[in-house]
């Protein structure tokens, strides 16, 4: 039988549903293909040359050989496993435990409380020190794997955070016990997490040559604290496989991705730059934090290919169904149309569910009594569907046939290859981010490193308080 595929439901853009006003014509779907056919083109070109390396991952069998390696040796003796990283060497691993791991151990299933994962990506010293004190017994610390994630390896907070682990398992467990508990996950030749994990002779995973941080869940970065969880990673990148095959036809009408990023290109140049992304789903809830930093990341840029001044970049928002409906639905219906919403719909849930009776003293709750869960959950989004078409207001839906690593496997390629598109729609380079490296360079300043003494004090000036300004 054929694996369930992930679906995009657009009707709900069209100009036949809400309006040409609002709606897509056919003639601008026309002229979108027009535009797009070429791109996708060139970015299968792009691919062919090597200069998407990511697009290559899910076959990468070198990776998952090395990463069921090293699992293989650690999960036996592994009650924690503690990420350090941030971005995109912290978001993907998020995302990965939350949609493919049960909301909390079930104690009849072994299986499923081991390793319980921390994925630590801030700075926040209360928040550190918690995590300190509840992992500082040695017992704990000896069923502890820390998988320290940088691909630069010069970010502030992941470096931060690794100094103060480092010292703490050497001082409580020697230097081989360090050596043991530790997994580097970083540039295979250079960088300064690469130096120290030489030099300490640490247990490494390369994150690979040309991958951009929120680009590689797919890699190692992501595959490692997966497969140390159970979850099926062989799964994951069989469904990125197969997306694959979908999002490179120039066939626009058939790919997904093309018309995804069509339609989001569309909404953009049409006055709604923000993009609300909605899963009505728990297990999807950190995909759309995912989505939101691959996004922003890679379509926010102030200069387009030919080096003009552009100042592009559709505004990414997460929300949670059913939970935002009584916190965001107000503001969606009746605030400004500026929002384009993708719904992420599970189709079969693993536990539907009865609800109760109702009680005696309440039968105007009985409309609820013995029906499903899931079909209270599923009929909460299509209600939701409707009240922003009531308003106008264009959605998509992106539908799960269920929430597996084959499905998960082909979202995270779908939206991969989405933004690659979505890039090219908007003529800028989806795969660097200048913006955020002068933040870095710019923390390295205040914290005193050598060779930023003038940017430190220019930083100094600029950032001064005021007290004329202080109430
Ligand atoms: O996507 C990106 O490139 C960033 O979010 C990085 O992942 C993030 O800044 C962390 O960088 P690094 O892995 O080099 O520590």
């Amino acid at each position: 039988m054929a694996k369930p595929q992930i679906e995009i439901d657009y009707k709900n853009v069209t100009s036949a549903v809400i309006g040409a006003k609002d709606g897509i014509t056919p003639r601008q779907l026309k002229s979108l293909e027009k535009k797009i056919k070429p791109l996708i083109s060139k970015i299968n070109k792009q691919r062919k040359a090597g200069e998407t390396p990511f697009r290559d991952l899910p076959y990468n069998k070198r990776i998952s050989m090395r990463v069921n390696t090293l699992v293989k040796t650690l999960r036996k003796e592994c009650d924690y496993l503690v990420v350090l990283g941030i971005g995109g060497s912290a978001l993907g691993n998020i995302t990965l435990d939350t949609a493919l791991r049960p909301f909390l151990p079930n104690p009849k299933d072994k299986q499923s409380k081991r390793p319980q994962l921390f994925v630590l990506d801030n700075v926040d010293p209360d928040q550190f020190g918690s995590f300190l004190d509840y992992i500082q017994p040695k017992r704990k610390l000896k069923r502890t794997v820390f998988n320290v994630i940088s691909k630069s390896g010069r970010t502030s907070e992941t470096a931060a955070q690794f100094m103060i682990i480092r010292e703490m398992l050497i001082d409580a467990l020697g230097k081989a016990g360090y050596q043991k508990q530790v997994v580097a996950t970083t540039d295979a030749k250079a960088g300064t997490l690469r130096t120290i994990a030489d030099s300490d002779k640490l247990q490494t995973l390369e994150v690979p040559d040309g991958v951009g941080g929120r680009f590689s869940i797919l890699s190692a970065v992501g595959l490692f604290s997966a497969a140390m969880c159970g979850i099926n990673i062989s799964q994951l990148l069989t469904g990125a496989r197969d997306m694959d095959a979908r999002v490179k036809t120039t066939r626009f009408l058939e790919n997904p991705a093309a018309i995804n990023a069509a339609i989001n290109y569309h909404y953009y140049t049409h006055g709604k730059p923000i993009s609300v992304m909605m899963p009505y789903s728990y297990a999807l809830k950190d995909m759309a934090d995912w989505y939101r930093q691959l996004w922003a990341e890679s379509l926010g840029k102030k200069l387009d290919l030919d080096k003009r001044e552009a100042w592009i970049g559709p505004t990414p928002v997460k929300a949670l169904g059913t939970t935002d409906q009584h916190s965001q639905v107000q503001l969606y219906r009746e605030g400004p149309n500026d929002k384009l919403f993708t719904f992420l719909q599970v189709n079969n849930f693993a536990r539907p569910l009865k609800i109760g009776p109702a009680p005696d003293c309440a039968p105007e709750l009985g409309f609820l009594a013995g029906k499903k869960m899931s079909t209270l959950f599923n009929n909460e989004k299509k209600a939701t569907e409707y009240a922003l078409l009531e308003s106008k207001r264009p959605n998509l839906t992106v539908i799960f046939d269920k929430v597996n690593a084959y499905t998960v496997g082909q979202f995270i390629y779908l939206y991969e290859v989405t933004t690659s598109l979505a890039g090219a729609l908007f003529n800028i380079n989806p795969y660097d981010q200048p913006a955020v490296e002068l933040g870095k360079e710019a923390t390295f300043a205040l914290m005193g490193k050598e060779g930023y003494e003038d940017f430190a004090q220019e930083i100094q000036s600029k950032t001064e308080i005021d007290e004329d300004f202080i109430v």
